[in-house]
């Protein structure tokens, strides 16, 4: 399909709000703090900063440039770009990650839709005994949350297959200024039940000693997830971008939101977990054994007030996963339509197929008793582990290397100044973090992890 007859994304602020709808969604509100929690929280918190500016936002530009400069599906990109070398695969292996991440992040959305019900019938009233409990037994059903992943695979498919202009631009539009305003609304609750300070503290003050290679890759896997970045999406996004766009701006904007949004999680769910006696490191349950006891306690006074703002939460949170469900269907979407000539809807439903397989699995898994474990860990933990701390930086990685030593100088700085038009005055620190910084990093904490330095 040639540049002239691919769609566009309608405005700048289009632009900034489709891509942040991608970036903002789970891996903000459910997967930020349960990582956080998990490794120690303040230093955590920082060590995540550190690599979404200078690994994330010079991998976002790198990832900008070579979907705008080929204008194709992420696979199409990846081999014009880096043709004859082996960057030219990139794309493929992003395609079938994000099959992957679709899958469980699937999972997890539909518990979400599971939430948004039982705040709607009023079940997620109790102790917190009653919570967790509420939540062991609707997870570990083999049923339900399999049913709800494959509906939110659907709504997803229902919105890509009528195409980027009409679905996506126009969803993110709405939907991210009403999450900014609830999420303050609920750091104010959250803040305001006793003991609300620990949390604070947990979040704000580091405690380095409890920093291993473990934390490090966790923070930067966190950062490529949360920036949607290393799968080829942003590269797809990129392709619908016009030539008006200033990169580094958009990707430097959309870091922020996304970074803002991940603070703004932080500080609605450790207060309250400390609140409540939650420990922070329950893991992936941790916002949904929280939250609903901060709906009840917070607003105790006027509990419809509460019963209001849970049904806004978890519609809102579904819509942020939504956005982002969108961006990760619509790589492999548009690899199938363009390269396999089938129509937008015919890829769509393939790519939905897939997805709802792998979807179904994870959700089983996390049902003990379904037997797909690896070594001791459900397939929804591996895939997320997989993809976030394995495929994603390795993803980066090579796009990293590609523009900073094989893709023309001239291409990239075309690229990164709109033809001349903006001053580029970063242009150099950008090739040198390309080059050096980000490779090298990224290296640094794959080595480390696996025991070489
Ligand atoms: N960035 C999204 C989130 O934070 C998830 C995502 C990962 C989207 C990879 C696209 C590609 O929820």
């Amino acid at each position: 399909m040639s540049q002239s007859n691919r769609v566009n994304f309608g405005s700048k602020l289009g632009v900034i709000l489709a891509t942040a709808g991608s970036a903002v969604g789970l891996g903000n509100i459910w997967r930020f703090p349960y990582m956080a929690g998990h490794n120690g929280g303040a230093a955590f918190m920082l060590i995540y900063i550190g690599c979404v500016i200078f690994l994330g936002i010079p991998g976002m530009v790198c990832e900008f440039i070579i979907g705008r400069h080929v204008s194709a599906n992420a696979a199409r990109s990846y081999l014009t770009m880096g043709k004859g070398t082996p960057f030219s695969i990139v794309g493929y292996v992003g395609i079938l990650t994000s099959i992957i991440i679709l899958g469980f992040y699937s999972v997890v959305a539909g518990w979400c839709l599971q939430y948004l019900m039982a705040s709607i019938l009023g079940h997620l009233n109790g102790d917190s005994t009653y919570i967790v409990n509420y939540f062991q037994t609707f997870s570990t059903n083999p049923l339900k949350p399999a049913l709800w992943a494959v509906l939110f695979v659907l709504l997803t498919h229902i919105i890509v297959a009528h195409g980027v202009d009409k679905g996506i631009e126009k969803a993110s539009k709405l939907m991210m200024p009403a999450l900014f305003i609830l999420l303050i609304v609920i750091i104010i609750a959250s803040c305001s039940l006793p003991n609300a300070m620990k949390g604070i503290d947990f979040l704000f003050n580091p405690d380095f000693s409890k920093v291993d290679h473990n934390v490090i890759l966790g923070a930067l896997g966190q950062a490529f997830f949360s920036l949607s970045l290393g799968t080829g999406c942003l590269c797809t996004y990129a392709s619908y971008f016009n030539k008006h766009i200033d990169l580094l701006k958009s990707a430097t904007q959309i870091a922020l939101i996304d970074t803002l949004v991940a603070i703004f999680a932080g500080l609605m769910i450790f207060p309250a977990a400390f609140s409540i006696g939650v420990s922070p490191d329950s893991g992936p349950s941790l916002i949904f054994i929280t939250l609903p006891r901060v709906f009840l306690q917070a607003f105790h006074a006027i509990p419809i007030i509460g019963y209001v703002i849970s049904i806004l939460f978890y519609s809102l949170l579904a819509l942020a996963a939504l956005t982002s469900t969108i961006s990760i269907h619509e790589i492999g979407t548009a690899f199938i339509h363009e390269e396999m000539h089938l129509s937008r809807k015919g890829a769509a439903w393939i790519v939905t197929i897939a997805c709802c397989i792998v979807a179904v699995l994870c959700s089983l898994s996390v049902s003990s008793s379904s037997g797909l474990m690896i070594h001791g860990k459900s397939l929804l933990d591996c895939c997320d582990y997989i993809t976030a701390q394995v495929l994603l930086p390795l993803g980066g990685f090579c796009t990293c290397l590609m523009i900073g030593w094989y893709v023309p100088r001239k291409v990239v700085k075309d690229e990164f100044t709109n033809w001349g038009t903006l001053r580029g005055k970063l242009f150099h620190v950008f090739v040198f973090c390309a080059r050096y910084v980000c490779p090298i990093l990224i290296l640094m904490i794959f080595l480390n992890q696996f025991g070489f330095i």
